[in-house]
């Protein structure tokens, strides 16, 4: 079945030094955890640090975000090789926090999941609605377009390196976790959009994660439904105590 993978999204915390004392303090806790694909994704700047104290140790790193070009005059941008390059093996795409305040759109998220597939990384496709569009009863509407635009022109024979996030807006950083029952239907949701895109075979590979104030204290219950196969943590993953118990949720 599909592996879990649980990753730590740092968002704009730590320094390159801080963060090498999270993975010296961090390591040891998760040595001996097998089956689970952990990740942690530090800002830029930790990339380096944070993929060569992990190297050869059963956790991986992902970018935060990428740019679509492999390079170019985009000041200020990365690109998918060069994150590559830093270590990571994951970028993170399309985050609402990226689609609120960077004016990032499907098709800019689509264009990222295609660049980052071609660069050898592992997508980690965000998607989820605000607190309005569940309130409007428009929560499988905005996640399927999301789902839907982000993977378009995206083949079956790659969607088993695709990772999708469901993590609705209104849970994220608000201590308000979606229920598991709301978690799950959605994710259910999305599982038969992917086999309507790729298959039943491909999409039952394809694991999707939940995000939204995931915490030690519930990350067993939310693991518990079929179709959710793992986490994007926020501010839970700032810790490594904290982390690692979420890690470790069987
Ligand atoms: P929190 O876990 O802080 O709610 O953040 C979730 C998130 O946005 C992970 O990408």
């Amino acid at each position: 079945m599909r592996t879990p993978v649980i990753a730590g999204n740092w968002k704009m915390y730590k320094t390159a030094g801080e963060s090498a004392a999270f993975v010296k303090e961090f390591l040891p806790l998760v040595a001996g955890v097998r089956g689970v694909e952990i990740v942690l994704a530090p800002p830029f700047p930790s990339l380096s640090v944070v993929a060569s104290l992990a190297s050869g140790t059963n956790v991986g790193v992902a970018s935060q975000n990428v740019h679509f070009a492999t390079e170019g005059a985009y000041t200020g941008e990365v690109s998918p090789p060069m994150v590559k390059d830093a270590g990571a093996r994951y970028a993170i795409i399309g985050h609402s926090e990226r689609r609120q305040y960077f004016a990032e759109t499907d098709d800019s998220a689509n264009r990222k999941v295609k660049a980052v597939l071609a660069a050898g990384l592992v997508p980690i496709l965000c998607l989820g609605e605000t607190l309005l569009e569940r309130e409007a009863g428009k929560t499988f509407e905005i996640a399927g377009r999301q789902l839907r635009a982000g993977l378009q022109g995206i083949a079956a024979a790659e969607s088993r390196k695709v990772v999708v996030a469901y993590e609705p807006v209104w849970a994220i950083g608000t201590g308000k976790t979606a229920t598991p029952e709301q978690a799950q239907e959605v994710h259910a949701f999305l599982r038969g959009i992917l086999k309507e895109l790729w298959g039943v075979g491909a999409a039952d590979g394809v694991r999707i994660l939940y995000g939204g104030s995931v915490k030690p204290e519930n990350i067993s219950d939310l693991m518990s439904n079929a179709d959710i196969d793992g986490a994007l943590v926020g501010g839970a993953s700032l810790k490594a105590n904290a982390f690692a118990a979420i890690v470790k949720f069987n």
